[in-house]
């Protein structure tokens, strides 16, 4: 199958996505939403594939949801539109997920990150979740995936003073598995997928889905509150004055309603 913003490999057992939005450091916009979900439910459904790996550039895995497809939306638009519902789908992907992350990783792009399995890190990567610069919250789960990694210490300074961590730094925090060069962090990713894709499937599978009801019970209910209240932003002058600013590349000038 052939797509127009991701491109996908097969690498032994192991299913590369790499997300192929350069000139918007991959911002997620609907339809690359759409063709990562297909690839990887594609994948899951592939009896000689083991585990995926997703990916973007070394420059960027993601600069978070496309701020130019929403910037003019209201609540409602968006609670119709319910771009973020597909989101979920990603949650329901059975076998193991890596993300591969280099460069910036923010907004959507770290809520993606923290909805794989495991996370490999380029010296260069950068977490973080700046929403907050834009008038509005994480929408995808990172306010409550964060708390339950890196605690509610940090996850306050990221979420509502837009700390961003350096990857070593999120290795100390627990939000990611290894920080690795920059030119091999992609192989460790892979390499790692395939030795997890070669052992005992249902085992692996069984394994999965455990350690993520440990960690998610009460996050379904937590997720879609958060998801409630980022749409409900969108019917703030702020939304509109942060999303409009970073677009005219200047500082927003916040009114508070
Ligand atoms: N949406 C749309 N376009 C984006 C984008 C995004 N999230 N992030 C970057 N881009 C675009 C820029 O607009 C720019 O496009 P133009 O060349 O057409 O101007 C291009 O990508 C390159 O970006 P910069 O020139 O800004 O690159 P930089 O190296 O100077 O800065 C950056 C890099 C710090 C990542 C900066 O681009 C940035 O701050 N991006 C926005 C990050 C952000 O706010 N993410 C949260 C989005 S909202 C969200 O994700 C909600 C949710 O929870 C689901």
């Amino acid at each position: 199958m052939s797509y127009s913003f991701i491109l996908t490999e097969i690498h032994d057992r192991v299913g590369l996505i790499r997300f192929n939005r350069p000139k918007a450091l991959n911002a997620f916009n609907r339809p690359l939403m759409e063709e990562l979900v297909q690839a990887l439910e594609d994948f899951d459904n592939n009896a000689s594939i083991g585990a995926m790996v997703i990916t973007g550039s070394d420059r960027a895995f993601a600069a978070g949801a496309d701020i130019k497809e929403m910037v003019e939306a209201s609540a409602v638009d968006m609670l119709l539109a319910d771009n973020l519902g597909i989101w979920d789908r990603i949650r329901g992907i059975k076998k193991p997920l890596i993300a591969a992350v280099s460069g910036w990783c923010l907004g959507g792009g770290n809520e993606v990150a923290m909805m794989c399995d495991m996370i490999i890190a380029s010296e260069t990567a950068k977490f973080g979740q700046p929403e907050i610069n834009l008038g509005v919250i994480p929408g995808s789960g990172g306010t409550q995936r964060l708390a339950k990694s890196v605690g509610k210490a940090i996850a306050m300074e990221m979420v509502i003073n837009n700390r961003t961590l350096s990857a070593e730094e999120a290795y100390r925090f627990g939000l990611i598995n290894r920080v690795v060069p920059v030119e091999v962090y992609l192989d460790e990713a892979l390499k790692l997928a395939n030795e997890i894709g070669a052992r005992a499937p249902l085992a692996v599978r069984s394994g999965k889905e455990m350690v993520n009801q440990a960690f998610e019970t009460f996050l379904k209910e937590g997720v879609v509150d958060e998801r409630r209240a980022f749409y409900f932003l969108f019917s703030s002058d702020d939304q509109k004055e942060g999303m409009r600013a970073f677009i005219e590349k200047r500082d927003p000038e916040w009114k508070g309603k």
